[in-house]
């Protein structure tokens, strides 16, 4: 039995995890091959290969990014991708494919099971914003990221008595904006799933400002808008999942702030790809080691169709058909916890 593993879309710390806990168990436990397959669906449409053996997991456990490379290509966006990944698989003897992906990387799997292709699915996004699972890996990282860079900024902001805003990651929920914010102690938070108004934000820095806080932090989703409005969108053209670049929000909201207050000074940080790279925390070590042992263990079942959850600390197989086009949003009730603090 020969596996292939690819890794597509955002990267997210524990990726290379994942890979040599499944590479580990199934050579070492199920007499399996395993190959890695390059740049995501790319590498299965181009057979683009390296092979992943117990000898080269060395140092995976701990390492960012994915030694697989990734890609955002999706195999339906050209007449013959899907049958080249097809013959492409079955020439090159691979039985079964572990897609490491979020919902577009997940769609596509969920496509290509329906026309045959064994594949289990392993949840990856640090967005946190499959359904499914109550989790997915990269996620506690990129919030610890979060949360340390709200704790610097703080100190700069009390000193010069200004307004930070601090952009994260999170296009259709704002999950890592939120726990960042209640761990980070942010005077607002605003993420895609409770569009804002600008007049409430200011009116919590006024409220500060009465109490004698002269200085405010903020933490916003790249998805967060104002109520009525679009997206805030940063470069023009979209991927081939059809989604844009977002990014502005952040700028966005300081100017609007400056504009209402005569001496107030705000300045913006865009997190952004330093949330994503470099070593996952310990929690997603765990966790990602967790999934990949669980995806292995499916395929030697004959489990296909399906991608690995963890809900309640429980692995559970979770059909693709059942996760893909859908959004976890943040826990409203959360949300409610976090506003006890705004202001
Ligand atoms: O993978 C999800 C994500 O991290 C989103 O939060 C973000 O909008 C996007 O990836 C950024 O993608 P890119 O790496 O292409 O800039």
């Amino acid at each position: 039995m020969k596996i292939g593993i690819l890794t597509g879309g955002g990267d997210a710390p524990g990726i290379n995890a994942v890979i040599r806990a499944i590479v580990r168990k199934a050579i070492q436990n199920y007499g399996y091959e395993t190959l890695g397959i390059k740049d995501g669906w790319l590498g299965l449409i181009q057979s683009e290969f390296t092979p992943l053996e117990i000898k080269n997991l060395s140092g995976l456990l701990s390492k960012g990014g994915t030694i697989l490379g990734t890609s955002r290509t999706n195999p339906f966006k050209s007449v013959d991708g899907p049958k080249r990944i097809l013959k492409n698989a079955s020439e090159n003897g691979i039985n079964a494919v572990i897609a490491i992906g979020g919902d577009d990387t997940l769609g596509v799997a969920a496509k290509l099971y329906e026309m045959g292709l064994p594949v289990v699915g392993v949840p990856k996004t640090i967005d946190n914003d499959l359904v499914g699972t109550d989790y997915t890996f990269g996620f506690q990282t990129a919030v610890s990221i979060a949360c340390e860079a709200l704790d610097r900024l703080r100190t700069t902001a009390e000193s010069h008595h200004r307004v930070l805003i601090l952009e994260v990651m999170g296009r259709n929920a704002g999950w890592i904006a939120l726990e960042a914010g209640i761990a980070g102690g942010a005077n607002a938070i605003l993420i895609p799933e409770k569009p804002f108004d600008i007049e409430e934000v200011c009116e919590f820095i006024r409220k500060r400002h009465k109490r004698g806080r002269n200085f405010s932090l903020i933490v916003a989703a790249e998805g967060a808008k104002p109520k009525g409005s679009e997206d805030i969108v940063y470069t023009s053209g979209v991927d081939e999942f059809g989604h844009a670049r977002l990014g502005g929000i952040g700028e966005y909201i300081g100017k609007e702030i400056e504009k209402r207050f005569e001496n107030i000074d705000t300045r913006t940080v865009v997190l952004g790809h330093l949330q994503r790279g470099g070593p996952p925390i310990a929690f997603d070590r765990v966790l990602a080691t967790r999934f990949g042992i669980a995806a292995i263990d499916l395929v030697h079942e004959g489990i296909f169709g399906v991608m690995v959850g963890i809900q309640g600390n429980i692995m559970v197989p979770v059909p693709l058909k059942d996760v893909i086009g859908k959004r976890k949003i943040v826990d409203l009730k959360l949300y409610d916890i976090a506003s006890t603090f705004f202001g």
